[in-house]
C-alpha cells in the first residue's frame, strides 16, 4: 500500500499532462524543460503509448531512453506518473499472437494499426501485460521521480472472441453454479434457448433478432470483472516493487463497460479523464457532473483529473475550441469538487500520428500562443492552491447510480429506445447544479442516511437489496424521488410482478404502476400543473400517496403523474413521466425547499458556481466560478487565494478561491 499521498510527494496540487518526448528531439526537450518551469508543471504522465519502444521485441526491454527522460524531468522538479503501456500493444505482439486481437460481435477480427487492439481475455495478452508492468516496476519502483503509477489507459474495450467465450463460461459457472440455475435466470424456456452443456454458451454475438437479456447483462458483468482482474494483476505486479499509489484513469461520464464502483475500490486514488461534449455553460455543467462522480466513486476521498483538453470540446462530428478563460474555469470546477490538481492530454501537440489535431498545453504554434499563455496562467493558479491538498467536499443530496441499471437499459426489446440512462443521470445532476447545490452520487445499496434528498432517475433494474434499502431510507426520515420506469426488473432482468416498482419500494412510495405507456417520439402529454411529460407515461395508482399533479389528457386523464407519500418519518415521491425542463427544475426546487437544502453560497445568483472544500483541521475554502456575462458582487469582500487580493465582486467569467475559516 502507498506510504505517502500524491500531494505529499508533490508538495501541493498536481499540474501537468501526458508527456511523450519520444515524439521529439533534443532541442525540443530543452524547450520542454524551460516551458514546464514556466507553466509550473510538477507531474508528467509518461509511457502510456510507449510499449513498442520499451519492448522492441518480445522479452527484450530498452529502458535507456526512458531513464534519460525521467532523470531529466526529476532534475527539473517534475515528478512522473508512470504508465504501463498495455493499451497499445506493438505490431510484433499481434503478429506473434493473432489470437489476442479483438473480435467484434459480428465475428470480425480487428487488426493492428490503431490502439487498443487486444482482447483482455486472451492469455497471451494478459501475461505480456503482467510482464511489462512488472519489468517497469522493478526498474522504476523506487525511483525518486515516480509519484504515481498509471496502469493501462481507460479500460473498457470489448471483445467477443473464443478466449472471451471460454472465460465467460468459467464466469457463468462460478456465478450460477448449475445450468439449471442459469437457464432459470436467463429465462431460456422462451424461444427454445435452453442450454444443456456449458460449451453451448456464447458471448452475445450478432443474432437474428433480440438477444437474451439475461445473457446480455451477465456478459457486461463478466467483462467488468475481467477488466478489474486485469487491473489487479498489473497493480499487484507494481506493488511488489513500489510503495507509490497505483491507479488507472477512468473515462467518465459516458463510458460504461465497467462497474465503476467496483473498479474504484481497487484504486489507491481515483483518476479520471474529462472532455465536454458541448461548449459554454453546458461544458461547465459537464465538468461538475464528471467531478462529482469521480469524487463519489472514491467515497469522497480526494481524486485527480488525469486528462482534460486545452481546446477540446467533442461535439458529435467536430471538435470545438474552448473559449478564453475556459481552461481556468474547468480546472477550478474540478478542483472545487475534490480534484487534487489538473492534468491534460497532452503536453505538446503531436506533429504526426493519429492525434495530430488534438489540443495540447503547447500547441503547434508554440509557446507564443493564447493557449500556452492560458496554460501558464492556470499552472500559476494551481500552484497557489497547494493549501487545499487533502481537503474534501460533502453533499447533502445524492443521485443514484449503478452499473446493472445502466446495462439493463441497453438490452434488446425494451418498450422505448428513449430510456437513456446516462442522459437521465446527467439531467438530475444538471437540475441540482443549476440550483447551486453540490451533489454526490451513491449506489442504491449504500447507506443513504446522511443525505437529506436522494434522486433515483433511472433504476429500471433494481435488486431486492436495493429496493429494501430505499424503503429503509424513506422510513428512516429520508426524502426520495423515484422517476419513471424504475424498479421494473430484478437483478436477473425478470419483470417485477403485481405492479412496478419492486414491492418494498411501492410501500415507501405509496403507488403502484399498473401499465407502462411509452410516448411517441416528440409526443408531449399535458399535466394538470401546466407542465408536460415526454418519452414515457404510466397508469399509476395512488395507494396511500397524495397526487400532486395528474395527467390532463388522453386515456390517463385524471390519473396521478406526480405523487408524494409520507412513510415512516420520511417522504417518497414518484414521477411517472419525463417532465419538461421547466417542470423538472420546479420539482427539484420544491424538493430542495421541502428538505431544507440551501444553495452552497446563499446570496449569489444562479450560474455562480460555489463549492466548499474542508480540511480535517477545520480550514475551509469556497471556490467560486462566475458563469454569468456580468460582474457579480460578493455578499462580503474576501481575500482570494488565487491572487492574494481582497475581492468585492467576481468579474464576468471570473473565478476566486476564498478562505472561509
Ligand atoms: C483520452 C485518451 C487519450 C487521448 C484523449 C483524446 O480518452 O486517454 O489518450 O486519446 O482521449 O481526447
Amino acid at each position: 500500500m502507498p506510504t505517502r499521498s500524491l500531494t505529499d510527494r508533490l508538495d501541493g496540487l498536481a499540474f501537468g499532462g501526458d508527456y511523450n518526448p519520444e515524439q521529439w528531439d533534443e532541442p525540443v526537450w530543452k524547450e520542454d524543460d524551460t516551458l514546464m518551469r514556466r507553466a509550473r508543471v510538477n507531474l508528467a504522465t509518461m509511457g502510456v503509448f510507449s510499449w513498442a519502444l520499451l519492448e522492441p521485441d518480445e522479452g527484450r526491454y530498452d529502458f535507456a531512453w526512458l531513464d534519460a527522460h525521467i532523470d531529466r524531468l526529476h532534475a527539473n522538479g517534475v515528478a512522473v506518473d508512470l504508465a504501463t503501456p498495455t493499451a497499445s500493444p506493438p505490431p510484433w505482439f499481434t503478429l506473434a499472437h493473432p489470437d489476442a486481437l479483438p473480435v467484434t460481435p459480428d465475428s470480425t477480427r480487428l487488426t493492428h494499426g490503431s490502439r487498443d487492439t487486444y482482447c483482455l481475455a486472451a492469455p497471451a495478452y494478459r501475461s505480456a501485460a503482467r510482464r511489462i508492468a512488472s519489468a517497469l516496476a522493478e526498474r522504476y519502483g523506487e525511483h525518486p521521480a515516480v509519484a504515481l503509477w498509471h496502469v493501462h489507459n481507460e479500460y473498457g474495450t470489448l471483445c467477443y472472441c473464443d478466449h472471451t467465450a471460454a472465460a465467460f463460461r468459467a464466469w457463468l459457472r462460478a456465478r450460477h453454479g448449475s445450468l439449471d440455475a442459469l437457464n432459470e435466470a436467463w429465462g431460456t424456456v422462451f424461444w427454445s434457448q435452453r442450454y444443456t452443456s456449458w460449451e453451448q454458451l456464447l458471448p452475445p454475438r450478432v443474432t437474428q433478432w433480440h438477444k437474451n437479456p439475461g445473457q446480455a447483462l451477465d456478459f457486461r458483468r463478466f467483462w467488468s470483472d475481467e477488466i478489474i482482474a486485469a487491473y489487479r494483476e498489473q497493480r499487484d505486479a507494481i506493488r511488489a516493487h513500489s510503495d507509490r499509489p497505483v491507479t488507472t484513469n477512468l473515462m467518465l461520464p459516458a463510458y460504461q463497460n465497467v462497474d465503476l464502483w467496483a473498479l474504484a475500490r481497487e484504486l489507491d486514488v481515483v483518476t479520471s479523464d474529462q472532455y465536454p461534449s458541448a461548449p459554454g455553460p453546458d461544458a461547465a455543467a459537464d465538468v461538475a457532473f464528471h467531478a462529482d462522480r469521480a469524487r463519489s466513486l472514491g467515497g469522497g476521498r480526494p481524486w485527480l483529473l488525469m486528462e482534460q483538453g486545452t481546446n477540446t470540446v467533442y461535439d458529435r462530428d467536430r471538435v470545438l475550441a474552448k473559449e478564453p478563460g475556459d481552461v481556468l474555469r474547468h480546472t477550478l470546477g474540478h478542483i472545487a469538487r475534490g480534484s487534487e490538481g489538473a492534468l491534460f492530454f497532452q503536453w505538446r501537440q503531436s506533429r504526426a500520428g493519429a492525434e495530430t489535431w488534438h489540443s495540447a498545453m503547447v500547441p503547434h504554434a508554440g509557446p507564443d500562443s493564447r493557449i500556452f499563455r492560458e496554460v501558464a496562467h492556470v499552472g500559476e493558479a494551481v500552484a497557489r492552491l497547494g493549501e487545499l491538498a487533502g481537503s474534501t467536499v460533502t453533499a447533502s443530496v445524492a443521485v443514484l447510480h449503478e452499473a446493472d441499471a445502466w446495462w439493463a437499459l441497453g438490452v434488446d426489446g425494451l418498450p422505448s429506445a428513449d430510456l437513456d440512462y446516462h442522459a437521465a443521470l446527467g439531467r438530475a445532476h444538471r437540475a441540482l447544479w443549476d440550483a447551486g447545490v453540490t451533489v454526490d452520487f451513491a449506489h442504491p445499496e449504500h447507506d443513504l442516511s446522511r443525505f437529506a434528498l436522494v434522486i433515483a432517475p433511472a433504476l429500471f433494474l433494481l435488486s431486492d437489496g436495493a429496493a429494501e434499502n430505499l424503503r429503509r431510507y424513506v422510513a428512516g426520515g429520508g426524502t426520495l424521488l423515484v422517476q419513471h420506469a424504475s424498479g421494473y426488473v430484478d437483478d436477473r432482468m425478470h419483470a417485477r410482478l403485481g405492479g412496478y416498482p419492486a414491492a418494498p419500494l411501492r410501500e415507501a412510495l405509496g403507488v403502484r404502476v399498473e401499465e407502462y405507456r411509452p410516448l411517441r417520439r416528440d409526443e408531449r402529454i399535458a399535466l394538470s400543473d401546466g407542465s408536460h411529460g415526454t418519452v414515457w407515461s404510466e397508469s399509476l395508482r395512488a395507494e396511500g400517496a397524495d397526487t400532486l399533479a395528474a395527467y390532463a389528457e388522453g386515456m390517463l386523464a385524471g390519473a396521478p403523474a406526480l405523487t408524494r407519500h409520507r412513510f415512516g418519518t420520511g417522504t417518497g415521491w414518484y414521477l411517472s413521466t419525463r417532465l419538461d425542463d421547466a417542470g423538472y427544475a420546479a420539482l427539484v426546487a420544491r424538493l430542495l425547499d421541502e428538505t431544507g437544502v440551501a444553495p452552497e453560497a446563499p446570496g449569489l445568483p444562479a450560474q455562480v458556481e460555489a463549492v466548499l472544500r474542508r480540511a480535517p483541521d477545520g480550514r475551509s475554502w469556497r471556490v467560486l466560478i462566475n458563469h454569468r456575462p456580468e460582474p457579480v458582487p460578493l455578499p462580503e469582500p474576501a481575500r482570494d487565494v488565487l491572487t492574494g487580493i481582497t475581492l468585492a465582486e467576481l468579474p464576468p467569467g471570473g473565478c476566486a478561491v476564498l478562505r472561509i475559516t
